[in-house]
């Protein structure tokens, strides 16, 4: 009997580890390398083909006082939270339809390391 209980519970060990590596905390250390993808279009500070990111977490979509938006984005009525960023970044023409950014990411550990990044570096 007690020798099946520690292997049940060592069993249970392994699953929990293995479910903690599938979802890892997300690290905006990791968020920042992966952010280089973004840098084609967009930097923290200035407006190039997509609009500055600074501030962008937590700020009514559209609202970067001098860049050309898509009227579709500015009319959104989005909040950029970890929910609305993470389907912005699955697949941006879904979530607002005739958006102009025309790129995403598909794997929701790399999702959830760029938003914290945006969250706690960009601030
Ligand atoms: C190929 C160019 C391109 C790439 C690469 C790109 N974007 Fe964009 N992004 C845009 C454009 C263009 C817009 C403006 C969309 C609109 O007005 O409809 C935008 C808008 C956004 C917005 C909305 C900002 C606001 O002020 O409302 C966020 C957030 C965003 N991008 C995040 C990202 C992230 C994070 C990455 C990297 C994972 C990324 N983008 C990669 C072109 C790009």
């Amino acid at each position: 009997m007690r020798r099946r209980a520690k292997l049940l519970a060592a069993t249970a060990v392994g699953m929990v580890l293995a479910t903690s590596h599938v979802r890892a905390a997300a690290s905006a250390a990791r968020g920042e390398e992966l952010y280089q993808s973004c840098q084609d279009c967009h930097s923290l500070d200035s407006n190039d083909i997509g609009p500055k990111h600074r501030g962008v977490f937590g700020r009514k979509a559209g609202a970067v006082p001098d860049y050309n938006y898509s009227a579709a984005l500015k009319a959104s009525g989005i909040t950029w939270n970890e929910d609305s960023l993470d389907k912005w970044l699955t697949d941006p023409q879904k979530l607002v339809p005739g958006a102009k950014m025309f790129f995403h990411i598909d794997t929701a550990q790399d999702r959830a390391d760029i938003i914290e990044y945006l969250k706690e570096r960009a601030k």
